[in-house]
């Protein structure tokens, strides 16, 4: 439960929140229904704001088939579910924090042209720079129609769900929309309800305008002008928040204020804005000091770190913008230019399964195996194999390995922000070194504790590997306590607070 009390910021609106994951999420198992709270920093964040105010609802998409079950039950309206001390749903007055819900249902064809199609890979591709360009991407009627059909259709289906909840709220409202799956409902929604104030936070990267350019031309103008919907437009960086300035200057030839990060739609001024995401570090200690993680401290340390052992991790989800394999390849350079270390060093990658219904995804796991099977086979010592790749989603069991490793790895091509730097930052008790991407947003804040990385050269990270790995004890210690300052003082609370402070001005209270 969060002790977030936003009666600080004395925030006069009701709040309707939208995200594609929501707080909670429906299954069905052999004792009946069961709810459990949706994993990562965005959800703690939000819940924390949404379960202290009686008046707000968060719209989500229904991920399951018991969230459709839900979502049929209700008719289309919101449920109650209190979260507190464990999730469930209330049918009358709750005793404990409860967060409202809108399940919003949408066609299974629609939906998946929405997030396999274009969120995942198109926009995701751009906006992490992925696409190679010779061969990819290729637009065809195809995928014109799934934008249409898909994208839009979905966009429209969620915009119309916070238009009713706007509504019932008087249609003044402080509505919070995320990330990249919703570009063109801030501008839906502001034509049907012009008094409630718009903000959309951007967690991924946001490129320069020729980027963009990628897209075809009436497509990325709508997203533009669906984005300029809003009042406000969140960025993790000043770099993103810059960059999406521009393209509205040179795609669509909009008047801006690049000092002041302003862009004028006819008669109202659009901010872009940047507030760094950050982790709550009193949940962070909780769930170390559980016995679970210390069980699985205890074993961890008995596989890796016995005989004055050292240990690199990767935390990541299986996303070709994560660069992974380019981290096992500077991993195997480490261990051809000093076999010193072979039998020495290993490397633990817990690896979480992701958007395998996207083929790009599914290639990159494919890949991933061959690559660790390759320098497996050409590295492994008296029995002992280099790289130890598991495929799991075990929250308790990475806090146990961000507690003990000597070298965090990661290497992303691009990176909105990336918590799991910030995490081990707050949780290692071994002096861990982050070895950080320069392309990494986390980077602006913890690049100087950090030994970066080039994410193409492989040469490099395996020298920036190497660096990392020889450090003095006391430098080590020196630069995670550093780390761990800056992040225990932006915490995920003063992100929120931070933009709080924001909209209020834009809604004339501050
Ligand atoms: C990133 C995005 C989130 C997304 C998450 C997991 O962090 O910014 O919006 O929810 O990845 O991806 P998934 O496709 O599984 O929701």
């Amino acid at each position: 439960m969060s002790d977030f009390n936003p009666l600080d910021l004395s925030l006069d609106l009701p709040l309707v929140l939208l995200s594609n994951r929501g707080p909670v999420r429906f299954d069905r198992d052999a004792t009946g229904r069961t709810v459990t709270r949706g994993a990562g920093g965005l959800v703690s964040a939000l819940s924390g704001l949404a379960e202290h105010l009686d008046d707000a609802v968060w719209v989500c998409g229904a991920a399951s088939e018991e969230d459709v079950a839900v979502a049929g039950e209700s008719a289309g309206s919101s449920i109650l579910v209190q979260t507190y001390p464990s999730p469930r749903l209330v049918e009358g007055d709750p005793d404990g924090p409860a967060i409202r819900v809108r399940l919003v249902v949408t066609d299974p064809t629609a939906y998946a042209d929405f997030y396999s199609v274009w969120s995942n890979p198109v926009l995701w591709f751009i906006q992490h720079g992925l696409y190679g360009r010779s061969l990819s991407p290729v637009f065809t009627r195809a995928e014109h129609d799934a934008f249409e059909n898909g994208y839009a259709a979905v966009n429209r289906a969620y915009a119309d769900a916070v238009v009713d909840e706007v509504r019932a709220r008087g249609g003044k409202a402080l509505v919070l929309l995320q990330d990249y799956h919703f570009y063109l409902v801030a501008d839906w929604v502001r034509e049907q309800c012009p008094d409630a104030v718009l903000t959309h936070f951007i967690h991924i990267p946001w490129p320069g305008p020729d980027e963009w350019r990628i897209l075809p031309a009436d497509i990325r103008e709508r997203l533009l002008r669906g984005l300029l919907g809003s009042d406000v437009v969140g960025f993790h960086t000043r770099r993103y928040a810059r960059n999406f300035v521009l393209c509205a200057q040179e795609l669509l030839g909009l008047p801006i204020d690049l000092e002041q990060l302003t862009v004028t739609v006819a008669d109202r001024v659009v901010r872009a804005r940047y507030h760094p995401i950050s982790v709550d570090p009193a949940a962070l200690d909780a769930t170390q000091a559980s016995e679970e993680v210390a069980a699985h401290v205890a074993m961890l340390r008995y596989i890796f770190l016995d005989d004055d052992r050292q240990l690199i991790l990767r935390v990541d989800r299986t996303d070709p913008s994560k660069n992974v394999v380019r981290g096992f390849l500077a991993f195997g350079t480490l261990l051809d230019q000093h076999p010193e270390l072979v039998g020495k060093v290993s490397f633990l990658a817990l690896l979480q399964p992701s958007r395998t219904d996207v083929p790009e995804y599914a290639d990159y796991i494919a890949l991933i195996g061959a690559v660790v099977a390759e320098i497996n086979a050409r590295h492994t010592k008296e029995g002992r194999q280099p790289i130890d790749l598991r495929m799991v989603e075990d929250f308790p069991l990475a806090v146990a390995a961000y507690s003990i490793c000597d070298v965090l790895i990661v290497n992303a091509i691009a990176d909105g922000m990336n918590l799991v730097a910030k995490e081990v930052a707050v949780v290692n008790r071994r002096g861990g070194v982050l070895a950080l991407s320069e392309m990494a947003g986390a980077h602006e804040e913890l690049g100087e504790f950090a030994v970066t990385l080039h994410p193409f050269d492989v040469q490099q990270m395996a020298d920036a590997l190497y660096t990392a790995l020889t450090m003095p004890m006391e430098e080590r210690h020196r630069r995670l306590a550093a780390a761990a300052r800056q992040v225990r003082t932006h915490d995920v609370r003063r992100w929120l607070d931070d933009q709080l402070v924001d909209l209020r001005r834009v809604a004339g209270f501050g």
